[in-house]
């Protein structure tokens, strides 16, 4: 028997009862759901992540994911299978290694796999004969067989033979409770059969269903035609919203009747700009890929400038209506942004359009406030530092007298948006809350931007 056809057979044995250790190196939006996944599918689980903080809050059971129920981490901490920690030699007791670290974009915009990089180090200074080793942060297409490997292998054990390889991209929406980590499908691919054949055996265990692919590359390629389809949709939404605009034509009310058509129209939904770990990083991922094997996306570019352009556009826009509506310049205006946020009810800032609105109208001059349930306090950013430690201000009807504009830049569920109506000078939604909500604000107090 060759070593590499009994090291699969052993492990797919334990996959096939549910002994196999599993760890995740990395706790945030994606390795915790998935974590816990996988434990309660009975697996016993190790959570890895150096940020001892967190480590610790998990440990003691808080609730970390504000959408998560009460007491999904106590129950799985409860019932012993999961357990988090900061100390790495723990990957050396695991069966299967799942690398859940961020993949953000570089100061100057190009992809960053620093942290992956150092996860796969994690890995290879206490890889074991045997282990499946699965990367599911979003990387270019060709890095796990590119950056990984060589890595992983760097101790002298070869992949597809001492121990397996593969790529598993997240396709996570965070507070989304409709499609759960378990019912979403997840795409797997590896580049050797026995490295591909237990990374079926595991995920079919974990997921509703486990999609095969031919190679890591095919994988990473899906995700980032995924995101990039988004970014390429939104790009034109937002378009239109203006081009619509100018034509006195409300485009929220073209998209609900267009998307009535049952075949060859899918609705996006204009907004302030895009936001979080994916949508505005993988098209990135893509572009630069594709530069550096000679190719290249230009429709992808478009839509990404389009939308790094959109929120200065919208601030632009919120000075110009404002001198309109209400006779105020925005140099001293007194503004509200409601939301800083990337989207609904979730605590994550990362690439936020609000807090780029925010930072361009104070450069315009006005003096901004911000309301958001999820922040108290604007949390360190690194590209709105400025804006770092600002408090959120009660929502009350005194409050909201006091601004000149109310912005909507994020359409949290717990915010009172009759409040809003009632008592603001002027409001722009950038979400088309108060009409998704039926409450009715006059047309003149009320711009759909
Ligand atoms: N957030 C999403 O909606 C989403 C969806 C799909 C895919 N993804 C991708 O999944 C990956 C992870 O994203 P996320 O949103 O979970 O990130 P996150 O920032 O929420 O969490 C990452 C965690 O990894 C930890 N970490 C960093 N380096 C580490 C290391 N060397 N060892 C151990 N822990 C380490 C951090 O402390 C953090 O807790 C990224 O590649 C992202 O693009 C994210």
């Amino acid at each position: 028997m060759n070593a590499d056809f009994s090291l699969c057979s052993d492990l797919k044995q334990k996959i096939q009862q549910r002994s196999a250790r599993i760890l995740t190196i990395g706790l945030g939006y994606v390795g915790l759901p998935l974590a816990l996944t996988i434990s309660e599918t009975g697996f016993p689980v190790i959570g890895l992540d150096i940020n001892k903080s967190r480590v610790s809050k998990i440990n003691s059971g808080q609730r970390v994911i504000s959408y998560f129920s009460e007491s999904r981490i106590s129950d799985a901490i409860a019932s012993g299978g999961f357990t988090a920690t900061s100390d790495p030699s723990e990957i050396s007791h695991a069966n299967i290694v799942l690398i859940c670290v961020p993949s953000p974009l570089s100061p100057t915009r190009e992809p960053d796999l620093s942290y992956v990089i150092k996860a796969a180090e994690y890995v290879a200074a206490w890889i074991k004969p045997g282990q499946l080793i699965v990367v599911e942060s979003t990387v270019w297409p060709g890095a796990t067989a590119e950056v990984v490997k060589p890595i992983l292998e760097q101790r002298g054990l070869l992949a597809g033979k001492d121990f397996f390889l593969g790529f598993s991209p997240e396709r996570e929406d965070p507070g989304n409770e409709t499609h759960t980590t378990r019912n979403i499908p997840k795409i797997i691919g590896a580049d050797d059969a026995h490295s591909r054949d237990l990374l079926d055996a595991f995920y079919s265990q974990i997921v509703s269903q486990a999609v095969p692919v031919s190679s890591c590359a095919t994988a990473e390629a899906v995700k980032l035609v995924e995101n990039s389809f988004r970014t390429v949709n939104i790009a034109l939404v937002n378009e239109l919203k203006v081009a619509l605009g100018a034509m006195g034509i409300d485009v929220w009310e073209v998209i609900e009747a267009a998307a009535t058509k049952p075949f060859g129209y899918m609705p996006f939904y204009p907004g302030p700009g895009i936001g979080g770990d994916c949508i505005p990083v993988s098209p990135v991922y893509m572009s630069w890929r594709a530069r550096d094997v000679g190719a290249s996306v230009p429709i992808i570019d478009l839509a990404r400038f389009s939308n790094d352009a959109a929120p200065d556009a919208l601030a632009g826009r919120i000075a110009s209506d404002l001198l309109a509506r209400s006779a105020v310049p925005i140099q001293g205006a007194n503004l509200l942004v409601l939301g800083i946020s990337y989207k609904r009810d979730i605590e994550d800032t990362r690439e936020s359009p609000a807090l780029a609105i925010l930072d361009r109208l104070e450069a315009m001059g006005a003096i901004c406030d911000y309301h958001d349930p999820y922040f108290p306090v604007i949390p360190k950013t690194r590209d709105h530092p400025s804006l770092s430690g600002r408090r959120s201000i009660p929502l009350t009807e005194c409050a909201l007298r006091e601004y000149d504009s109310v912005i909507v830049t994020t359409d949290h569920s717990m915010v009172d948006y009759s409040l809003v109506a009632q008592f603001s000078h002027l409001i722009f939604d950038t979400r088309n809350v108060f009409h998704k909500r039926g409450i009715v604000v006059d047309g003149i107090r009320l711009v759909k931007i």
